[in-house]
């Protein structure tokens, strides 16, 4: 996280954060600014909020193709081992680009990359083994369409990586 160049003022979208695994390490690299941990599961949340007693840190439930934030709010959007089980993946990435101020950044990450992810899921049972993370290069042309610039990748065994910026102008 601290290679994604936050800043200790910034306004921070966790989506996906769940019970809030990257909710701590995000703290750590703020002062004044805020985390918002978001995610569509209450019950998730409820159990993120057990953990931090901090007014730097906002839970919010909402769904990350209809996030429930103004237009150009966030300086950070980030999204870790989430993305796969986001229902209308393109339709996230449209409101992460509405959400984010001009020159704001958004990554997407996750400890494995996208052939070791994909078949760790279809092995589950339930809903998550139809769930998929695009491959990096894929995302990539998916940001691209979107409107984002300055994309970069890295996809290696142990590590998945895509970040973007909204452009200034
Ligand atoms: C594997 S968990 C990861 C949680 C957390 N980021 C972590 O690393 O511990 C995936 C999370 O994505 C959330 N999620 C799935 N679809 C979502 C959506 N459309 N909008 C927001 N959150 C979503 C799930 O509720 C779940 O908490």
């Amino acid at each position: 996280m601290s290679q994604f160049g936050i800043s200790p003022d910034d306004i921070v979208l966790d989506i996906g954060a769940g019970t809030g695994a990257l909710t701590a390490p995000l703290l750590q690299l703020i002062k004044s600014g805020r985390i918002i941990a978001a995610d569509i599961s209450e019950r998730m949340l409820k159990e993120a909020c057990r953990h931090f007693a901090d007014d730097r840190v906002l839970f919010t439930c909402t769904d990350a193709c209809h996030l429930a934030f103004t237009t150009g709010m966030f300086d950070k959007i980030v999204c870790y081992s989430a993305f796969p089980h986001i229902q209308k993946p393109r339709r996230a990435l449209s409101e992460f680009y509405r959400v984010l101020k001009a020159g704001g950044k958004v990554v997407i990450f996750h400890n494995c990359c996208s052939r070791k992810l994909n078949h760790y899921h279809a092995r589950m049972a339930g809903i998550v083994s139809f769930d998929k993370l695009p491959k990096s290069e894929w995302l990539q042309a998916w940001l691209k369409g979107t409107g984002f610039v300055e994309i970069s990748t890295i996809e290696q065994p142990d590590f998945y990586w895509v970040e973007a910026a909204k452009g200034k102008g």
